[in-house]
């Protein structure tokens, strides 16, 4: 049978089926192949949609904004200050309200309840561009890299070194246990993913022979892998105060040099940015003045070095995420 996600709301990687990935994986390689070669697609015409942002964003903002306009859409972007919702309206108003202007949602923000209550009562798509839990639209940008670089997702040995509960840590766990990559989360025992996702991450690897490996100890978690990933020690909405106890937490679990030597030969070095690799930022430099670090998560010579595919997996947001969209609006 085809697969047909049109409808479909887009909260997480839990809610489809390793065919439906695979679906939106190929489809995004088409797009690919007609944005490279410059050839048109405004599929969708006629058709407008909503961006939500109550965090910050480059990537996903600029991605949905150029894939819903070389759709062929009209596109909004309404940021935290300039909407009602949450301050004046609820978001189940908010969401009856733009679900008879628009025809799909994306969301930014805080909780998962707050993107899956939009879902409940838009009537149209929701796409969720980042919560605390997930960032699913993310994982469809790291799959395409990894499968470009390899030419396959099976099999592949996945390290994800540093807050293996965040966000990334969660939905990167989802990910390869969907599409059969053994995952490794490689950090502090404090911030490994919840119990209960691990347990579905575990029941979802049986069936497509992806293992999933917990551990500390970073030669063991580091050792053979065809990828090293890594992401912020501090998420969008976690508090300052935060910063002293996960530096001293994460440290030992910087992506370096001696990291990358554990890894095959062939590994890569991944990394969903904006990244702390040197002090050019403003978090960045102040971090450096207030603890004495010049580089976090990674160093610069990792980012910058010939391993590093972070900006291919940057462009891939944007024919991923015009993926799920023309998908689910087609
Ligand atoms: N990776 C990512 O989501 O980047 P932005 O925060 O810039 O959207
Ligand atoms: N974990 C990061 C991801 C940013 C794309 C954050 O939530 O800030």
């Amino acid at each position: 049978m085809g697969i047909n996600l049109r409808g479909k709301h887009f909260l997480t990687l839990l809610d489809f089926t390793p065919q439906e990935i695979r679906y939106l994986l190929d489809l995004s390689k088409d797009f690919k192949a007609m944005k490279r070669s410059g050839t048109p697609h405004k599929y969708l015409e006629g058709k407008n949609i909503v961006l939500l942002f109550e965090k910050t964003s480059t990537r996903t903002r600029c991605s949905f904004e150029v894939a819903g306009m070389d759709l062929g859409m009209g596109v909004t972007y309404l940021d935290p200050g300039s909407s009602q919702m949450g301050k004046k309206e609820s978001i189940a108003d908010t969401a009856r309200v733009l679900g008879r202007l628009y025809d799909g949602i994306e969301y930014r923000g805080y909780s998962q309840d707050l993107v899956k209550e939009l879902a409940d009562f838009a009537g149209v798509p929701v796409w969720n561009g980042l919560t605390d839990q997930f960032h699913p639209t993310q994982m469809l940008a790291d799959l395409l890299t990894i499968e470009e670089k390899f030419g396959t997702l099976k099999g592949i040995n996945f390290t994800y070194a540093g807050d293996a509960r965040n966000n990334l840590g969660n939905s990167l766990m989802v990910a390869c246990a969907k599409m059969g990559l053994n995952f490794t989360a490689c950090s502090p025992k404090e911030l490994f993913p919840a119990d209960d996702l691990v347990a579905k991450a575990k029941k979802i690897a049986e069936e497509t022979g992806a293992t999933i490996t917990l551990t500390d100890d970073v030669k063991k978690g580091t050792t053979g892998a065809d990828v090293i990933y890594t992401d912020i020690w501090v998420s969008m909405g976690e508090p300052e105060s935060v910063w002293e106890t996960r530096i001293k937490l994460l440290k030992p679990y910087q992506v370096n040099s001696q990291m990358m030597a554990n890894a095959k030969d062939t590994a890569i070095f991944m990394h969903c940015l904006p990244s702390f690799h040197d002090t050019k930022t403003t978090v960045g430099a102040d971090i450096a003045k207030k603890f004495g670090i010049t580089e976090m998560e990674t160093t610069d010579e990792v980012f910058e070095s010939k391993q590093s595919v972070v900006f291919d997996e940057a462009e891939n947001r944007l024919h991923t995420i015009k993926a799920v969209i023309y998908a689910t609006l087609k």
